[in-house]
């Protein structure tokens, strides 16, 4: 594919389709409670989950190949249209190739580039912000970013405290640009601080700790996380990362119609809503009914909310999301559809 751009004019992204795919299975805290040491009203106290949908067969590029393809048809646009495609995942097919090569092929995206984007939780954020820069510079049209994760495949059934947790699910949205437009991407905020990387890992399986049985026998191919360090962090992060996004762009709670934070627990969305001063009608949720869906959580929340008609042509979004790395960050959107 060619960037090249004659014209060299500057341009906004614009969030012109959403689509969406979670599978069949749903795994409720009553299963939950027969394999593992735990209770309904903990996992709804502590986090706000109910169910999770879990894919039995299949891999993260079936997820993210089928929310793409409900996007396209939303859109009436074939794959053949698709410039570039960015994969946010931590739950690739493979180390490589690429789980967007595989999409790419999977869905005959034919004339499309793409790349993943480890950012775990953050990752939808960080490849909006990354995809958004292709798309102003004018380098290309019709660029799709996916957030899919088969949590699944990295959580350990035993582990209490991180198996209530997770989901797995995939959503996408189509960027284009527009000229002299009010819509679209219109600020962003990211972080990161490799310091929390030892709090929320997945230990084996890279070049650090290449699997062997050892590593295998210690289960250390599954997520690792102190959820209650990473939760004292992550609900000021996210938290203020929402807040400074506002402020620099002198709103106030009042002009935001929707917060779409990261789904990890209910308790992190509500005090971020608190520190925007947000009503918690203007919050976006659907962790009751998936769990933390890692990259997907936020796009999931766009394209049902949209889908449903409560998100509007017009509507102020903040998207925010905290995660490993740590990562975090927000986007100020302004919707188009
Ligand atoms: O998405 C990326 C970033 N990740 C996050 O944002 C997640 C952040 N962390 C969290 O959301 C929360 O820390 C958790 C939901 C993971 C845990 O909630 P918590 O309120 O921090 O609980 P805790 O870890 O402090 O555990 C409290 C108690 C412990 O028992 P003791 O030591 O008080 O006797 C745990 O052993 O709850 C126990 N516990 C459970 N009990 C029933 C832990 N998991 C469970 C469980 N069922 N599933």
């Amino acid at each position: 594919m060619s960037g090249h751009d004659p014209k060299g004019t500057r341009k906004r992204a614009v969030i012109t389709g959403v689509g969406h795919y979670v599978p069949e299975y749903r795994l409720t805290n009553a299963e939950l409670e027969k394999m593992v040491d735990t209770t309904d009203d903990w996992i709804r106290t502590r986090t706000g989950i109910v169910e999770r949908r879990i894919l039995k067969n299949g891999a993260t590029s079936d997820l993210a190949a089928a929310a793409i393809n409900d996007l396209l048809k939303k859109r009436n646009m074939a794959a053949s249209e698709i410039d570039m495609i960015i994969v946010a995942t931590v739950t690739p097919d493979m180390f490589f190739p690429a789980t967007a090569c595989v999409v790419q092929e999977k869905i005959g995206a034919k004339n499309a580039w793409g790349f993943d984007l480890s950012a775990a939780c953050s990752g939808f954020i960080f490849a909006l912000v990354t995809a958004a820069q292709f798309v102003e510079n004018g380098s290309y049209k019709k660029v799709v970013v996916v957030g899919a994760d088969k949590m699944s495949s990295i959580t350990d059934y035993t582990d209490r405290a991180n198996c209530i947790l997770f989901g797995d699910a995939a959503s996408a949205l189509l960027l284009e640009p527009r000229e002299d437009t009010e819509y679209g991407i219109l600020d962003h905020i990211v972080h990161c601080d490799g310091a929390g990387g030892p709090l929320l890992n997945m230990p084996a399986g890279g070049s650090l700790n290449p699997a062997s049985h050892e590593t295998v026998d210690r289960k250390m191919h599954y997520l690792y996380q102190d959820g209650k360090a990473v939760f004292k962090v992550a609900v000021v992060g996210m938290a203020e990362v929402s807040y400074e996004i506002i402020e620099r762009n002198n709103l106030t709670g009042k002009d935001v119609d929707w917060l779409v934070p990261h789904q990890a627990n209910k308790r992190i969305i509500d005090a971020t809503a608190n520190r925007m001063c947000l009503d918690s009608s203007k919050v976006m949720l659907n962790i009751d009914r998936y769990g933390n869906t890692t990259a997907a959580t936020i796009p999931l929340c766009l394209s049902e909310y949209y889908q449903s008609g409560q998100l509007k042509k017009g509507q102020t979004l903040v998207l925010s999301a905290f995660g490993a790395g740590y990562t975090w960050g927000a986007v100020l959107v302004k919707w188009a559809l």
